[in-house]
């Protein structure tokens, strides 16, 4: 028999060991969906690019079914014909029967294989929507989620709706065609026998629900328990350097001693009480069994209102009768949380898009490259003013540098720009066209960023720059690694362009993650440029090796850079101080300086003259 709590939680936290702890916890906690209606329909229409398949599944299932309670049905016939009460020979049931097991064992195999296929087709599709919708989703959504919690819903949640699909769905509706036709058959027999199951029957079903209540909470605690200890592990490894920096090593253990435990007997106690089910529900069965045999036995001596072959008939059909019950009772729990997985899946594809862009928008066809921010007023939330009345131009083929102090709202500035994010007030335009009237895939496409966290993935050197570029040749590549200043020690490795990145790219420093990056930017043609804390990995004399070619590459072109080394702003074009969301100054190195401003400040600070 199979035991919900069982079969439900301890995989969520198994499989969510990726996610954070508190994905584990609430996945665990919202075992019922909130939206049947919602998540009915939902599931429908993933659903119906099968129903004709489905409809055969459940014809088959119920064949199946039928077949099944006949064989055993003819056990029944076949120990009437022994008592010489059957007309048939004893063979002749026995053939029948052997018959009907192997035809309903075939269909439920075929069975299981189209449930299978089809619900790994949906959970395919599922994934590829999940996926596609994470690609159209704004900034503002992965800011604000976890990520851990995004990639449970695209593996585990899913993955449970198609578990679920696979076996559940079958053994529900097998479990409802044994239940009823073997009901049927009963009563055929005899109606006046069927009141035992009268008695015996709710016993059962209230005995499974009071253990189920009971149980269920202590897996839900032995989840919980698990995720923490996942948790605590992982934040171990995330921080192993400073834990033995810090020489924390004893109190780490001993806490995690402490969670160990705590998963013990969380588990122990949950267990214990969870393997009591099976046995007492065979007990109940059991008895139930000879309840029906003494019964049976009573009105097959009394008068013969029962005959042998009715009453081993009745026997056995009571056997099959009983035990899908509880399974019912069982998979129902089952199938409730995997509707709660599903509405997540769902949630997620509800979830709100960037927002397209409005009909009649434009080309953006760059002219000259002047952009201009003017009066611009902007929150991520809605208490709290980032930039106020911000206003700038950068004036096009120059190098305009954003400097201030952290947290002052230079990235906001960037994050405006390419709409990543839309402006509270104000006008944000582009050789005077406002970027709101401008289809922003295009408005994208005529910037290239190259931002402080570096994001390389798992591939050569080569696809790494080349990404963006397809079709770049190996001799532009080189190009712009050799301007990059990051060729030479590319060259050294032993595969050199083709060394693969491991995962992470750990196999290299995070100054030369970046030069990558930088490397990539330069290959791509298009008209804007900005740097966001580019080179903050990179010695100084790199850093300005790179600008210089970085300039060169960019002639023409308008470029945006933010640092904190002043040294790499100094020959900006024009240098903005931003200071509490707006600009504060603005101006060359020299002009700041002699200003004697905030500016001159930062600068004396780095430089202490
Ligand atoms: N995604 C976000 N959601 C909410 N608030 C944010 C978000 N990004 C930044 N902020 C807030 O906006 C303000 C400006 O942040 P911003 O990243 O623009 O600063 P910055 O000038 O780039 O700083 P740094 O020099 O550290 O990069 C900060 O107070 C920050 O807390
Ligand atoms: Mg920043």
């Amino acid at each position: 028999m199979k035991n919900t709590a069982k079969t439900s939680h301890p995989t969520s936290t198994a499989n969510a060991s990726t996610a954070n702890t508190s994905t584990t916890n609430t996945s665990a906690a919202k075992a019922r969906p909130r939206d049947y209606k919602y998540v009915y329909l939902r599931l429908w229409k993933y659903l119906s690019y099968h129903r004709w398949t489905l409809i055969l599944a459940l014809t088959l299932t119920v064949l199946s079914g039928t077949l099944g309670i006949n064989g055993t049905a003819l056990a029944g016939e076949a120990i009437g014909a022994i008592a010489g009460e059957s007309e048939g020979s004893v063979y002749y049931y026995l053939i029948l029967m052997v018959i009907c097991y192997t035809a309903s064992t075939v269909i439920s195999y075929l069975l299981s294989v189209m449930m299978v296929s089809i619900s790994h087709k949906m959970a395919c599709k599922m994934r590829t929507d999940v996926y596609n919708k994470l690609l159209k989703l704004p900034v503002s959504f992965f800011d604000k989620k976890q990520t851990g919690e995004i990639v449970s819903t695209v593996t585990y949640d899913i993955n449970t709706v198609n578990e679920s699909l696979s076996t559940d769905f079958i053994q529900i509706v097998s479990s409802l065609v044994t239940v009823v036709y073997s009901f049927v058959l009963m009563l055929t027999v005899s109606p006046v026998l069927i009141l035992v199951f009268v008695v015996t029957i709710p016993c059962s079903l209230l005995f499974t629900r009071f253990i189920s209540r009971r149980v269920r909470p202590l897996f839900r605690k032995r989840s919980a328990a698990l995720g923490e200890m996942n948790g605590y592990v992982e934040e171990m490894i995330a921080g192993h350097k400073t834990i033995r920096i810090y020489g924390r090593e004893d109190e780490v253990l001993s806490g995690f001693e402490e969670k160990n435990e705590a998963a013990r007997a969380a588990y122990t106690v949950a267990e214990a009480n969870g393997t009591m089910t099976g046995p007492t529900v065979n007990l109940i069965n059991n008895l139930s069994l000879a309840l029906v045999n003494l019964f049976g036995a009573l009105l097959y001596m009394g008068g013969g209102i029962l005959t042998l072959t009715g009453l081993s008939k009745f026997v056995l059909l009571s056997r099959k009768f009983s035990g899908p019950i509880n399974q019912i009772a069982n998979i129902y729990a089952d199938i409730q949380s995997s509707l709660a997985a599903s509405e997540r899946v769902f949630h997620l594809l509800d979830e709100e898009e960037e927002v397209l862009d409005s009909e009649g928008a434009g080309e953006l066809t760059v002219t000259s490259g002047l952009v201009e921010l003017s009066d611009v007023s902007f929150g991520y939330g809605k208490d709290k003013p980032v930039l106020k009345g911000l206003s700038l131009r950068a004036e096009p083929g120059s190098v305009t540098a954003i400097v201030g102090p952290t947290g002052a709202g230079k990235t906001t500035v960037i994050n405006l720009l390419m709409r990543f994010y839309d402006i509270d007030s104000g006008s944000i335009t582009i050789d005077g066209v406002s970027i709101y009237s401008l289809r922003r895939d295009s408005l994208r496409r005529a910037f290239t960023m190259v931002l402080q966290d570096t994001w390389l993935f798992r591939g050569t050197i080569y696809e790494n720059v080349a990404y963006g570029s397809e079709g770049a040749s190996r001799e532009e590549v080189e190009r712009v690694c050799r301007a990059a200043k990051i060729h030479n020690f590319i060259i050294s490795l032993p595969e050199g362009y083709d060394t693969p990145l491991s995962e992470a790219a750990k196999n290299i420093s995070k100054g030369q993650k970046q030069l990558l990056t930088i490397a990539r930017a330069m290959l791509i043609d298009s008209s804007m440029l900005i740097l966001d804390e580019a080179t903050s990995n990179v010695d100084s004399k790199t850093e300005r090796d790179i600008s210089e070619a970085m300039i060169s590459l960019m002639k023409d072109k308008t470029v945006f850079v933010i640092a904190h080394r002043l040294s790499t702003v100094v020959s900006a074009d024009k240098i903005l101080v931003v200071k509490d969301g707006d600009v504060v100054e603005q101006g060359t190195h020299a002009e700041l300086l002699s200003q004697g401003g905030f500016y001159s400040e930062l600068y004396s600070a780095q430089f202490e003259i």
